[in-house]
C-alpha cells in the first residue's frame, strides 16, 4: 500500500567548505521514505551517509535542494554509531535523562525507562553505569533511550558496526521484532550489505565522488529472514555489483 512518504528530498545538495577548497558531499539526492518503512542507506565510507542523515534528522540545514518533513522535530530520534551515554548515570537515569529533559516527572521518567530496559532485554541492568556494560549492552541503552521517547521515526548511524558479529546479529534480529511491533519508520545507515539486504525494506545505495544515489532496490522478502539465506545473499549481491567493487 502507498501513503505519503513521512520524509521526501529533490535533488538534495551538499558542499563542505574547507581550508583546502569545497567539498561536494551529495549531489542531486532524490528518494522518498514512506511511512513505517525499513530504509536502509548502504554505501562505501565517504559518499555521504552521514550527511544525508544529519540533512534528513534537521540537524544540518545548511544544504541545497528540498527536503520535505512530514515528521516533527520532536517526534524523531537519533542513533549513533557509538552509544554516547551518560558515563556517571546509570542505565536507567540515561533512558529517564531524556526523558525529564522533555517534561516528564522524575518518577514516569523512571517508570517508562525501566519498560524500555526491559523491551531491549536489558531486565537486571537498570543499576549499572556504562562502564560495567559490554559495548553490546551499552548499545541497547541508547537503543531503549531512542525508544522510550516514542519517536515515529529513528535515524540510526551505523548503530551496530562497532559490535562483534554474534552482537550485531542478535541486536539486528531485536530491532526488526521492535520495528515491527512498535510500527515505526527506521532510516538505518550501513556498509554492511547483508545487514542492509536482511533488514530493509528498501534499500538505497550510494556512491562516491560525488556521494549520490546509484540504485533503489525494493526488497519483498518476508519477515522473519534468515540472514544466512540465499535470497538475503542475492540482494546484497545485487548491491555489491551497483557498487563496482
Ligand atoms: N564537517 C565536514 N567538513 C568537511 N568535509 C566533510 C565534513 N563532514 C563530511 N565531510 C566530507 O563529506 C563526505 C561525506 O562524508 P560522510 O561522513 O557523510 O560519509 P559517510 O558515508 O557517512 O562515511 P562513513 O561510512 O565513513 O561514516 C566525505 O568526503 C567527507 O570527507
Ligand atoms: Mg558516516
Amino acid at each position: 500500500m502507498e501513503t505519503t512518504p513521512l520524509l521526501e528530498c529533490f535533488d538534495v545538495g551538499k558542499t563542505f567548505q574547507t581550508g583546502s577548497g569545497a567539498v561536494r558531499a551529495l549531489n542531486n539526492v532524490r528518494l522518498a521514505i514512506p511511512q513505517g518503512s525499513f530504509v536502509a542507506l548502504v554505501g562505501p565510507s565517504g559518499c555521504g551517509k552521514t550527511t544525508l542523515l544529519h540533512i534528513l534528522a534537521g540537524l544540518d540545514t545548511n544544504y541545497n535542494g528540498r527536503l520535505i518533513s512530514r515528521c516533527q522535530p520532536n517526534r524523531m530520534s537519533y542513533v549513533f554509531q557509538n552509544p554516547r551515554l551518560l558515563p556517571w548515570l546509570t542505565a536507567e537515569q540515561n533512558v529517564a535523562f531524556v526523558l525529564q529533559a522533555r517534561g516528564d516527572s522524575r518518577h514516569q521518567a523512571r517508570k517508562a525507562a525501566r519498560e524500555y530496559l526491559q523491551l531491549v532485554g536489558l531486565s537486571g541492568f537498570e543499576n549499572k553505569y556504562p562502564s560495567q556494560l559490554s559495548g553490546g549492552m551499552q548499545q541497547r541503552v541508547a537503543l531503549a533511550r531512542a525508544l522510550a521517547v516514542e519517536p515515529d521515526i529513528m535515524l540510526m548511524d551505523e548503530p551496530f558496526g562497532s559490535l562483534d558479529e554474534i552482537s550485531a546479529r542478535k541486536l539486528r534480529s531485536e530491532l526488526l521484532r521492535l520495528f515491527q511491533e512498535l510500527q515505526k519508520t527506521v532510516i538505518f545507515v550501513t556498509h554492511n550489505v547483508t545487514e542492509a539486504a536482511y533488514l530493509a525494506d528498501k534499500i538505497i545505495v550510494m556512491g562516491t565522488h560525488p556521494g549520490r544515489v546509484i540504485d533503489e532496490i525494493n526488497v519483498d522478502l518476508p519477515r522473519p529472514r534468515d540472514y544466512d539465506s540465499p535470497e538475503v545473499s542475492q540482494i546484497a549481491r545485487r548491491i555489491i555489483s551497483q557498487l563496482h567493487i
